[in-house]
């Protein structure tokens, strides 16, 4: 197996979880934080460095080639406020980094192919990914599998996938109480609107609402686990009775929301854990299209 933008081998866990025997795990990764929760858990794992070298690496027959490209140049926000200057054109730095999948892919034959994205990248780009690799993408929501909303895009190779049955997961099925994270904040009451998912309020009080003043409702889907170096972003409603009270989410319940094992970013501070969970895949997504490769 070679894993290209390995982050923190969210692929390793869904292979070993599909029960796929691995012979060999090479992975490319150049964050060292990634790097050391992958080899804390997969000590066996060859790391073989930036993508970019990829011309160097001697390796032997490869079976399937998987990765997730940094989608920082590409992803176009919701309320994207052009603070950032997209990609939206097969070309830059992003492309580059897709093309480092393709180039391997062409090169080295794989049995299979994987490649992951966000769905929110402009359609030049999904149609120049798909153009290349000459599959259409796979529209997946880990809401299937897991109690988050993350919409992602999947091109394989691997025939007659299917969409995962709904497991009916929400919040409640992987809170955790802590009572270190819990919060109180009596502003809330002033702004407050209930919507389906979570409540949300407004501290700015004008007319904002900022997209991490969200309380979640236990018994509804967590929004993504966002990539970012912070812990405020999702906010859990304790109970109905008092929304001036939730929890902040821990790095447990991430990692369960990517339906990862418990802990498995741990070592590292708590803002990184965020980071690299966020970062990665949802295991169980890739767990269901794993099944698919005959083997
Ligand atoms: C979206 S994340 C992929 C996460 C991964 N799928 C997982 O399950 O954890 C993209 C990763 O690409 C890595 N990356 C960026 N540039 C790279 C390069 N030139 N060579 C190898 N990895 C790179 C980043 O450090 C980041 O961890």
């Amino acid at each position: 197996m070679l894993s290209l933008f390995d982050g923190i081998s969210c692929g390793q866990v869904a292979l070993e979880r599909a029960g796929i025997e691995v012979e060999n795990y090479y992975a490319s990764e150049i964050d060292k934080h990634a790097i050391s929760i992958t080899q804390k858990n997969y000590p066996f794992t060859i790391q073989l460095g930036d993508v970019k070298n990829w011309r160097e690496w001697k390796l032997p027959k490869i079976d399937l080639i998987m990765a997730g490209s940094p989608c920082t140049y590409w992803t176009i926000a919701k309320n994207y406020r052009a603070k950032q200057k997209k990609e939206t054109e097969p070309i830059g730095e992003g492309w580059d980094l897709f093309k480092q999948f393709y180039n391997t892919v062409t090169a080295l034959k794989p049995t299979y192919f994987l490649f992951e994205n966000n769905h929110r990248i402009s359609k030049n780009i999904i149609d120049a990914i798909t153009k290349h690799l000459g599959v259409s993408p796979i529209l997946i929501d880990s809401s299937t599998v897991s109690a988050q909303k993350r919409k992602r895009l999947y091109w394989t190779n691997i025939p007659n996938i299917t969409q995962p049955i709904d497991k009916g997961l929400l919040i409640k099925d992987i809170y955790e109480y802590d009572e270190n994270l819990i919060k109180k904040d009596i502003r809330i009451f002033d702004t407050a609107v209930i919507t389906d998912n979570y409540i949300k309020y407004d501290l700015s009080y004008k007319g904002h609402y900022s997209q991490q003043d969200r309380l979640y409702f236990l018994d509804g889907k967590a929004p993504t686990v966002p990539k970012s170096r912070t812990e405020t972003k999702v906010n859990i409603l304790i109970s109905r009775d008092d929304i001036s009270t939730y929890k902040k989410i821990s790095p447990v319940e991430a990692e369960r929301l990517q339906t990862l094992p418990d802990n498995y970013t741990y070592g590292l501070p708590k803002t990184r854990r965020f980071e690299a969970i966020g970062n990665g895949w949802t295991v169980d997504v890739i767990v269901h299209i794993l099944r698919f490769m005959k083997h």
